[in-house]
């Protein structure tokens, strides 16, 4: 198994090379110390402390119970394992109502948490959000598709952009997402063609969960590839426990599956 690891900290520059030469990057999401080390030297490219943790962490239903106090905790710790990957913090439910709140909270992430980048969810109504904090040199990762958190006004989480119209619209907010200074984007739920073509479309790099093997990268929730997330899981995650001796081939089987764009494969993707 090839495992790529170097200790030189990932920059954004390195993602965009890596899109240029095809390279898929790997992120995984992680919520302490030891699986933030683990990833780290497993090869992962990105390390998210995502808002998910509210579900798989605190036992909640959706992420809209989850403070920034629990994610700059979260990140702090996660911080401490993480030499190599880039380490963006979800920026929680109304942590960025207005640009003052906005740069605030994202500043904590950065100074206290350690954090490199922010992610937070939205499309065109958080283009001055984004704006804001690209002008401030805070690096942002953008998150459109399914947005979890919407769901008290979506009613469910389901594939995104299947009509044309919708398809349209998500095509719009990539490009203007990346014109107001978004660094990453991350698709969530996506027919496959469609992440194809805003793939194909932005010179940022596109990190994609259940939106095809056409995107620049590939996301996981942690506890899906440890097949440890209790109830339902997703169509696009994948237990590599079910294939793997330990947790440590379960990573780095998920790192190779990435790189080799074995991993989705069409039973993981939306059409
Ligand atoms: O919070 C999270 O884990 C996410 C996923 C889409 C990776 O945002």
């Amino acid at each position: 198994m090839s495992i790529q690891t170097s200790t030189c900290r990932l920059t954004l520059p390195a993602f965009k090379k890596m899109k240029q030469g095809k390279q898929p990057i790997v992120a995984l999401t992680a919520y302490d110390y030891s699986f933030a080390y683990l990833l780290d030297q497993s090869g992962v490219d990105i390390i998210l402390v995502g808002d998910s943790l509210g579900m798989v962490i605190q036992g909640h239903q959706t992420t809209i119970p989850v403070s920034m106090e629990d994610m700059l905790y979260h990140t702090s710790i996660v911080s401490k394992g993480v030499e190599r990957a880039l380490l963006i913090m979800d920026m929680p439910f109304m942590s960025y109502p207005g640009i003052e709140r906005a740069l605030d909270n994202a500043t904590d992430a950065l100074q206290q948490a350690g954090a490199h980048m922010v992610k937070l969810e939205g499309g065109l109504d958080q283009i001055p959000i984004v704006k804001a904090l690209s002008s401030h040199e805070i690096p942002v990762c953008a998150h459109i598709g399914l947005k979890p958190q919407s769901i008290y006004k979506a009613g469910s989480y389901r594939v995104q952009g299947r009509s044309a119209q919708a398809a349209e619209k998500m095509i719009e907010e990539a490009a203007a997402l990346e014109k107001a200074g978004a660094d990453l984007l991350l698709l969530e739920c996506v027919p496959k063609i469609l992440a194809a073509e805003i793939t194909a479309n932005t010179e940022i790099p596109v990190i994609g969960i259940g939106a095809g093997n056409a995107c620049d990268g590939q996301i996981l929730v942690l506890h899906d590839l440890l097949g440890i997330t209790p109830g339902k899981v997703p169509k696009f995650a994948k237990n590599f426990m079910q294939e793997s001796p330990d947790i440590q081939t379960a990573i780095r089987t998920y790192v190779d599956d990435v790189r080799s764009r074995k991993f989705p494969a069409e039973e993981h993707s939306f059409s």
